[in-house]
């Protein structure tokens, strides 16, 4: 379901790549956490394979027709992440702009599920993640736990063969923080999606199927 080679990115103006050389896969149905520490790009990865961050030289090889997202252009790669790719960003990004049922639909609006089946669907998942009836609110009126089980239910309504996942911090307390990841986890696995989930907590990690760590030295 993803298969990285040799990966490199540098970020311009910078000295040195913050990782060279990475090579990792994960099966389809496969849920692996990327541990490391603060600032050794794992972020970096997931924007990488999500396509949002170009890397340098590499491969990464997504979903189930394995198409390189490295050498897609900007519009390929914005198809294959409507279809194929969810993503939890470390901060949210919630939009505050739009209702939670908005939110959540935004991956509808950019992929091919039908517009009749939007509404039952957003309010299944919203009821999945522990959010049953908070369509019509506003982002404002809602805890920072709260906006990442939309966030996650956001990053599952297209039913993405591929899950990304950067653990949530802002203020988040670390066991909200853990139990949010320990729903998606168990959110993922009811649909038999792969995952890659960064998390700092032993807890989430052991939830996993495969541990990947991060360091300086490339992934262990
Ligand atoms: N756009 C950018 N331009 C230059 N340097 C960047 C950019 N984005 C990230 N970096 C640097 O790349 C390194 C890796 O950052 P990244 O955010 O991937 O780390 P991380 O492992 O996710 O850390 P954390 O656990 O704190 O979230 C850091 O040194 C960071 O300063
Ligand atoms: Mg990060």
């Amino acid at each position: 379901m993803l298969s990285v080679a040799n990966l490199t990115k540098r970020h311009p103006g910078s000295a040195r790549p913050v990782f060279s050389a990475l090579g990792f896969s994960i099966a389809a149905g496969e849920i692996v956490a990327l541990a490391g520490e603060s600032g050794v790009g794992k972020s970096t990865l997931l924007n990488c394979i999500a396509g949002l961050e170009l890397a340098n030289t590499g491969a990464i090889l997504v979903g189930p027709q394995a198409q390189d997202i490295v050498r897609l252009d900007e519009a390929a790669r914005a198809a294959l992440r409507a279809t194929t790719i969810g993503f939890v960003f470390q901060a949210f990004h919630v939009l505050p702009t739009l209702t939670v049922a908005q939110n959540v639909a935004v991956p509808l609006l950019l992929g091919g599920v039908a517009a009749g089946e939007h509404a039952a669907r957003i309010e299944a998942l919203l009821g999945r993640v522990g959010l049953p009836g908070f369509g019509p609110r506003w982002p404002g009126t809602l805890s920072g736990g709260e906006l990442q089980r939309v966030a996650i239910a956001r990053a599952l309504v297209h039913r993405p063969s591929l899950i990304l996942a950067d653990e949530p911090t802002g203020n988040l307390d670390p066991r909200t923080a853990d139990e949010i990841l320990v729903l998606l986890l168990e959110r993922v696995r009811e649909e038999g999606a792969s995952a890659l989930i960064v998390t700092h907590s032993q807890h989430v990690a052991q939830n996993c199927d495969r541990i990947l760590t991060l360091t300086p030295d490339g992934l262990q």
